[in-house]
C-alpha cells in the first residue's frame, strides 16, 4: 500500500515504481527508522498529541519489528521505501493506532533524521577503524626506530632517515583524518525531526524531548534548511575521499617499496596473489585495488555534489540519490582501512636492503655541505664545493664514503679528518634531531605524541 494513494485515481506504472522505489537499497536505514519512529511516539505521547496508550502499541509494535528484522524473520519488500514498509507493517500488526505514528511528521524530516542517525554511526565506524589502522602503523614505527632507509623527493634518493619516520608519516595523516570525523559528526549532529515536510507543524511538539532520546546535540532551527540539507552525507564523503587518498599513497609506497627494484619491503604470501601466467610473480593486489578503489569513493563524493547543487529549496526527489554512494563509500572506505591494518604486520621490514640502500646514491651530500657550512663556509659555496665533489666521484665510480680525508681537504681546506664519520647513512640519519625530524630520537619522539593524541578517539 502506498502512503499516498487516497489522492489518486490510478495506480503508478510497474516501471515508474521501479524507478521511484527506494527500498532495495534505504532497507539499510531499518533500525535508525525504528528507533526515530519510537522517539517521535514517545514525544507525541508526552505532549498529550497522542494517548499513553496508543503510543505504547506503536513502540511496542515498532519494537516486535524491530525483533523479527534482526532475527531475519520479516522480510523487507513489498514497499516504496523503509518508511513505507515500517509503517505499513505496523498497521498490519496493531491496526489504528498504528495509523497515528505519522502525525506531526513528514518523510521529508523522517528520511533526513534516519540518514543522520545512520550517518553518526558511520562516522563512529570510521574512527574505529581509523584507531586500529594507527595502532599498526605504530607498531612498525617502534620496529622501524632500528632501522635506517632513504627519504625520497621526486622520488629520488635524498637523504637517511630512520625507518620509523616513514610509517609515522602516515599515521599523522591519519590522526587528521581521525580529527575531521570528529568535527564532521559533531556538525552533522544535529536533528532534522520535527520540521515536517518543510515549514514545521501545528501540533505542540516537543522537539528538545525527540532530541534527547535520540541523542542529538540540538534541534534544527530551520525546517526548511532541515529537511533538505545534506552537507553531512558530503562531508562524510570528503571525509572517506580524504582517508582514501592517504590510503592510497601509503600502498604506493608499498608496491613501490616490495618491487625487486627497491626491496625494503616484503608482503607476505598471506596478502598477495600469483600470475596465471609467470609462475614466478607475487603481485601486490590488494594495495592495488586499494589504490584503485581510491578513485571509486572520490567519485561519490562528486556525485553528491553534482547532485545537491542547485536544489531548489526545500525536499526534492533527487536527495533520494544521497544514499547510495554513501553507503558504498563508507564499505570501500572501511574495508579499505581494515585490511590495511591487518595487512601491515605482515610487511617485512629488509633492514639490510634498506641500509645499503640509503648508503648508495650520495644520500650523505647535504650533510657534506653542512659540515662545510657548520666550519664558516657560506651554505651556497658548500652546496656548490659538494656538488664537485659528487660530480667527480660519479666520473671516478667511487662514493662519498671512497674518499679520504686527504682527498676530501682538497676541494676545501675546512674538511677534518672526522669528514669521514659524517658521511655514513647512519650518522646522517641520527644527525637530524630537529623537532619533528628523521633521527631516531626526535622520531622516538613523534611516536610517543601519535600513541598520545590516538587515546583520545579510542572508544
Ligand atoms: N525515499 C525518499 C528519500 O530517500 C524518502 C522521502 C520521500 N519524500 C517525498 N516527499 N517523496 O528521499
Amino acid at each position: 500500500m502506498k502512503l499516498w494513494e487516497g489522492r489518486f485515481d490510478a495506480p503508478t506504472a510497474k516501471n515508474a515504481d521501479l524507478f521511484n522505489d527506494s527500498l532495495p537499497f534505504d532497507k539499510k536505514l531499518w533500525s535508525v527508522d525504528i528507533a526515530a519512529s519510537i522517539a517521535h511516539a514517545t514525544m507525541l505521547a508526552n505532549c498529550g498529541i497522542i494517548t499513553a496508550e496508543e503510543s505504547n502499541l506503536i513502540c511496542g509494535g515498532l519494537n516486535a519489528i524491530a525483533d523479527d528484522i534482526a532475527a531475519g524473520n520479516l522480510e523487507i519488500a513489498g514497499a516504496e521505501d523503509i518508511h513505507s514498509f515500517v509503517e505499513n507493517e505496523l498497521v498490519k500488526r496493531i491496526g489504528d493506532a498504528g495509523k497515528k505514528l505519522h502525525t506531526a511528521r513528514s518523510r521529508n524530516d523522517q528520511v533526513a533524521t534516519d540518514f543522520r542517525l545512520y550517518a553518526r554511526n558511520a562516522f563512529d565506524s570510521l574512527t574505529e577503524s581509523l584507531v586500529w589502522l594507527v595502532e599498526s602503523l605504530c607498531d612498525r614505527a617502534a620496529e622501524g626506530l632500528k632501522y635506517i632507509m632513504p627519504g625520497y623527493t621526486h622520488l629520488r634518493k635524498a637523504q637517511p632517515m630512520c625507518a620509523g619516520h616513514f610509517f609515522n608519516a602516515y599515521s599523522e595523516m591519519f590522526l587528521r583524518d581521525l580529527d575531521r570525523v570528529r568535527a564532521s559528526r559533531e556538525r552533522g549532529n544535529v536533528m532534522p525531526l520535527g520540521s515536517g515536510a518543510l515549514a514545521g507543524t501545528s501540533y505542540p511538539i516537543d522537539r528538545d524531548i525527540t532530541c534527547e532520546l535520540l541523542e542529538f546535540d540540538r534541534p534544527c532551527e530551520n525546517s526548511l534548511d532541515g529537511v533538505s540539507d545534506r552537507d553531512f552525507a558530503a562531508e562524510f564523503l570528503f571525509d572517506c575521499s580524504m582517508i582514501m587518498s592517504h590510503l592510497s599513497r601509503l600502498c604506493e609506497d608499498i608496491i613501490l617499496y616490495s618491487t625487486e627494484e627497491f626491496g625494503y619491503f616484503e608482503i607476505a604470501d598471506e596478502y598477495s596473489t600469483g600470475s596465471s601466467i609467470m609462475p614466478q610473480k607475487k603481485n601486490p593486489d590488494i594495495p592495488e585495488l586499494m589504490r584503485g578503489k581510491t578513485g571509486r569513493v572520490y567519485g561519490h563524493l562528486m556525485a553528491l555534489l553534482t547532485t545537491i547543487k542547485a536544489i531548489p529549496l526545500a525536499y526534492n526527489k533527487d536527495l533520494q540519490e544521497d544514499k547510495e554512494g554513501f553507503f558504498d563509500a563508507e564499505k570501500q572506505t572501511i574495508n579499505s582501512l581494515n585490511i590495511m591494518a591487518e595487512m601491515l604486520p605482515a610487511i617485512k621490514l629488509k633492514s639490510e636492503r634498506m641500509a645499503e640502500a640509503a648508503e648508495a646514491e650520495f644520500c650523505c651530500a647535504t650533510d657534506v655541505a653542512d659540515y662545510l657550512a657548520k666550519r664558516g663556509v657560506p651554505f651556497r659555496t658548500a652546496h656548490a664545493v659538494t656538488g664537485k665533489i659528487v660530480r667527480d666521484c660519479i666520473a671516478s665510480k667511487r662514493t662519498l664514503q671512497d674518499m679520504t680525508a686527504e682527498e676530501y681537504k682538497k676541494y676545501a681546506p675546512e674538511f677534518g679528518g672526522d669528514i669521514c664519520d659524517v658521511v655514513s647513512a647512519q650518522a646522517c640519519a641520527d644527525a637530524r634531531t630537529s623537532y619533528g625530524g628523521a633521527s631516531a630520537a626526535s622520531v622516538k619522539e613523534n611516536l610517543k605524541s601519535i600513541k598520545k593524541r590516538l587515546k583520545e578517539y579510542s572508544l
